[in-house]
């Protein structure tokens, strides 16, 4: 894994024990890492760490029952990596302990001041570890290679709930200060989480619930109230949960994913509660992680399509299980489209499934390819092999590598033995190594498809030759998908007469569904139709969610006038946005 400088070959970790004492005041955690770790050749003499901008306070172990410290030195220093911790092990094997402050800046957290959460009064606190941040907020080896357990005890200076990615419990003695949290299962550093904030706990089934701003939990309650039968549907595809418990944590909107996969705890973007249930395959996405991700995880960056490529397809069958066939399908068109329209962008080293990712920030190649590609050749193989097979094939897969990180040659390994030699002359590995080490889509590809888009063609045709009317087109009984066709639809020269008669109508501009405002705008944008940038530019400053506004920021800055206007509101924006937001859009006007 050329993303960390731990010596894994030689040393790896095997627990954590973290005590953590979150200081609002200055944006500081003051951390102490236990670490028991497990060596793999008796004649290792280093124990190597990656850190990133971590003040390290102490090194000691225990010996003779006193605490001695140990010698340490920092190595190799790179940008994206961080800072190399080289500490010399102890004669006699044992826990190593680390006492370290993080920086204000940590890349991998997110303070939020009170002002930017639903309450206002009090602080918010989430870290955000996947890919490669887990070692700014913990000295650790940070790579998907490794797994271990952990144990944490947490204080804050503030009167505010804690929750990690771990055993989690929600009725816990209101005097307790000190949260105490379990991981009994083993995991990799990027799954390591905490979160903190004025948070309340609603269930919605026996294991799983809801943790958010007492504001919305009544709302977010309701939006993802299947998801029981969403893990149920996972279940019932490719066997048991194996967390024991299922919760959600709604974060405030600077958060950069639509959700994070954090174990028995989705970190996930306010910007999904639509009140209407319509973008809920976001829950089925992150729960299928359980599986896909977080069972069976990816070696290294490179093969992050093994978690999200495998996430996506299994994402699409809880939800054809769970909101039925024609969501499923009118999502996998418009993912194919973002994927079809995003390619020609990409270097082709980012269009393989297998990225070149070599001396590059992780981050960097972040795109539809792991996820929409990744999911269609899955798509493929489920139709030359038929549902059944595929599903057995999927099932052993889990099983046979659960609790390990594999990479997407060992992928291909099994593949071959357990699908393509089993069932001969169905597919080539020769096709199977075309979409995983070639750029583009090949052309055994499925094109995704429904009637229920062709319908909305026909439509829109209809409008803007004038046979019909927009009132004419039954857009009150429209899902979400169908709208954000039809937004994405509209012809690039529509006069501004159209684009306002379509505000008129439907008031886009203003509309509470951020999936269909996010193009709404886009569209604004392309069509010069100012009206739409006051409430663009409210949108711009409240969300920090990459997916929905860098490809605003994108079509911005094509023209000097706008890109001068997103200027002023991203200098307003930035110091909302987290890190990775940040980062990315740092970018776009530098270029
Ligand atoms: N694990 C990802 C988020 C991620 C990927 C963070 C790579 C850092 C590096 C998460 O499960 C995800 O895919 N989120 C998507 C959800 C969507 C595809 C339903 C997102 O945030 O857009
Ligand atoms: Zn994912």
């Amino acid at each position: 894994d050329y993303h960390s400088y731990a010596n894994i070959d030689e040393v790896v970790i095997t627990h954590l024990n973290l005590r953590l004492k979150l200081n609002f005041d200055n944006n500081i955690i003051h951390g102490f890492n236990t670490i028991i770790y497990n060596k793999k050749k008796e004649s290792v003499k280093q124990l190597i760490l990656d850190t990133k901008d971590l003040t390290i306070i102490n090194v000691s172990h225990m010996k003779n029952h006193t605490v001695v410290p140990l010698t340490w030195h920092y190595g190799r220093k790179d940008k994206i990596l961080g800072q190399e911790m080289i500490i010399d092990l102890p004669e006699k094997d044992g826990p190593i302990y680390i006492e370290y402050l993080t920086s204000p800046d940590a890349t991998g957290l997110q303070w939020v001041a009170p002002e930017q959460t639903l309450g206002k009064r009090y602080p918010f606190l989430y870290s955000q570890s996947e890919a490669i941040q887990a070692r700014s907020w913990i000295p650790l080896q940070d790579t998907p290679q490794v797994r271990q357990t952990y144990r944490a005890s947490v204080t804050s200076n503030r009167n505010i709930t804690v929750t990690m990615s771990a055993f989690n419990p929600p009725r816990r003695p209101k005097h307790i200060k000190k949260y105490i949290f379990k991981m009994p299962q083993p995991i990799p550093s990027y799954l390591i989480a905490i979160a903190a904030g004025k948070l309340k706990y609603k269930a919605i089934s026996p294991r799983s619930g809801v943790w958010a701003e007492k504001e919305i939990l009544d709302k977010a309650a309701y939006e993802f109230e299947d998801t029981e039968k969403m893990i149920q549907a996972g279940e019932e595809l490719y066997g048991k949960y194996e967390w024991e418990t299922y919760d959600l944590l709604i974060l405030p909107p600077s958060f950069p994913f639509g959700g994070m996969e954090n174990p028995r705890l989705s970190f996930i973007t306010p910007t999904s509660i639509a009140g209407d249930k319509s973008l809920t395959s976001l829950i089925a996405h992150e729960l299928a992680h359980s599986w896909s991700g977080n069972l069976v995880t990816n070696a290294s960056w490179r093969d992050l399509w093994l978690n999200e490529g495998f996430t996506t397809y299994f994402e699409s069958r809880i939800t054809e299980k769970v909101n039925g066939k024609a969501i499923k399908d009118m999502e996998a068109v418009l993912a194919y489209q973002d994927l079809v329209n995003e390619l020609p962008t990409l270097p082709k080293k980012y269009q393989s499934l297998a990225l070149g990712l070599k001396g590059k920030d992780p981050d960097d190649a972040f795109s539809n390819v792991p996820y929409t590609k990744g999911r269609m050749m899955l798509d493929w193989l489920e139709l030359k092999f038929g549902r059944k097979k595929f599903d057995e094939f999927i099932n052993s897969y889990f099983k046979h590598f659960a609790f390990q990180s594999i990479t997407t040659e060992q992928f291909l390994d099994y593949l071959e033995k357990n699908l393509l030699d089993k069932y001969p002359n169905t597919v080539s590995l020769k096709q199977v190594k075309q979409w995983i080490y070639k750029p583009g889509i090949p052309k055994t590809a499925i094109i995704p498809h429904t009637d229920i888009f062709a319908t909305i063609d026909k439509q829109l045709k209809q409008w803007l030759d004038n046979t019909i009317s927009l009132a004419d087109i039954p857009t009150k009984s429209w899902a979400t998908q169908q709208w954000l066709y039809f937004i994405n639809h509209l012809p690039k020269n529509l006069d501004k007469k159209r684009m306002y008669e379509l505000d008129k109508s439907f008031d886009l501009s203003h509309s509470s569904n951020t999936e269909i405002a996010h193009v709404w705008y886009l569209q604004s944008i392309k069509h010069d139709y100012r009206p739409a940038f006051s409430e663009m530019e409210k949108y711009l400053i409240h969300i920090g969610r990459r997916k929905l506004i860098r490809p605003l920021y994108e079509e911005l800055v094509k023209t000097p006038e706008n890109k001068a206007w997103a200027k002023k509101v991203y200098q307003k924006a930035r110091k909302y946005y987290q890190n990775l937001a940040r980062v990315t859009m740092d970018k776009i006007f530098s270029k």
